[in-house]
């Protein structure tokens, strides 16, 4: 069995000290491929360096929309360069954010439009980050579109939307990944938004250090090792063996970033 964690930040310090504890103990779990997300300059050149050193890890090279507020020409410019790298497999985590608000609105919407121009020229897939901000985000995915044509690949990460929005999502021809947050006893609207999305459309994800899943949400620092609970949490909810999940899901996940 294979699965591949398609949005983790082993970069971050919780993490990243041990990184080679962390992904033998995630192959040791079943958890064999890792995609480790960079949210600003300095986290994407150190993704970009674990992606070199391990042999199925890839990076996704962002601006997250908490730093949106320092986004520069030059700070794009650097990105663009840095995705360009041999193992960089998408663009992200980008997005809007209006959950927390760590950057004005105006700039996140200027940071994400930036990052989709970005990924159309490097025909790189995109990893969003929504939160609290679905039809802010759908509206600038729709206007890009319309203007500047298909983009390679979208998926809303960490999805926490309703099951009518997933189906909006779906309809773009989007993905949708899901993380640990599922498990958690109070994410009912979340789990009836999973039930809706075919498992060739459903990736998975930890966005560790956060959010360890069930039954081991007590373990502060969340690990690729952890995806397991969720993987199989979510082949429960789809009426599936656990093996042939994690074929769809991990077939899902390639298909969608270009893995081999
Ligand atoms: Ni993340």
């Amino acid at each position: 069995m294979q699965l591949i964690d398609t949005h983790c930040h082993l970069t971050f310090e919780q993490l990243a000290d041990d990184v080679e504890g962390v992904v033998a103990r995630s192959e040791a779990a079943g958890v064999t491929g890792w995609i480790t997300v960079g949210t600003d300059p300095q986290q994407n050149r150190t993704a970009v360096e674990f992606a070199e050193r391990f042999e199925n890890m890839y990076a996704a090279l962002g601006i997250h929309p908490h730093d949106a507020k320092d986004v520069t020409g030059e700070t794009l410019t650097e990105l663009k360069e840095l995705a360009q790298s041999e193992k960089v497999v998408a663009l992200g985590e980008t997005g809007l954010d209006f959950h927390y608000d760590f950057s004005n609105r105006t700039d996140q919407k200027r940071a994400f439009a930036a990052q989709l121009e970005i990924a159309k020229e490097l025909n790189l897939p995109v990893i969003v980050h929504c939160r609290e901000a679905f039809d802010e985000t759908m509206d600038i995915l729709q206007q890009f579109l319309r203007l500047k044509g298909q983009l390679k690949g979208v998926v809303f990460h960490c999805f926490g939307g309703s099951a009518e929005q997933a189906r909006i999502v779906l309809n773009h021809g989007f993905y949708i990944s899901f993380t640990g947050v599922v498990t958690f006893k109070n994410a009912e609207t979340t789990r009836q938004a999973a039930k809706v999305v075919p498992v060739d459309r459903l990736m998975l994800e930890t966005d560790c250090p956060y959010m360890s899943p069930e039954p081991m949400r007590k373990q502060k620092i969340n690990e690729p090792a952890l995806m397991i609970h969720t993987a199989r949490f979510l082949a429960g909810l789809k009426e599936m063996e656990l093996p042939d999940f994690a074929e769809a899901v991990t077939a899902a996940s390639k298909d969608f970033f270009g893995l081999p």
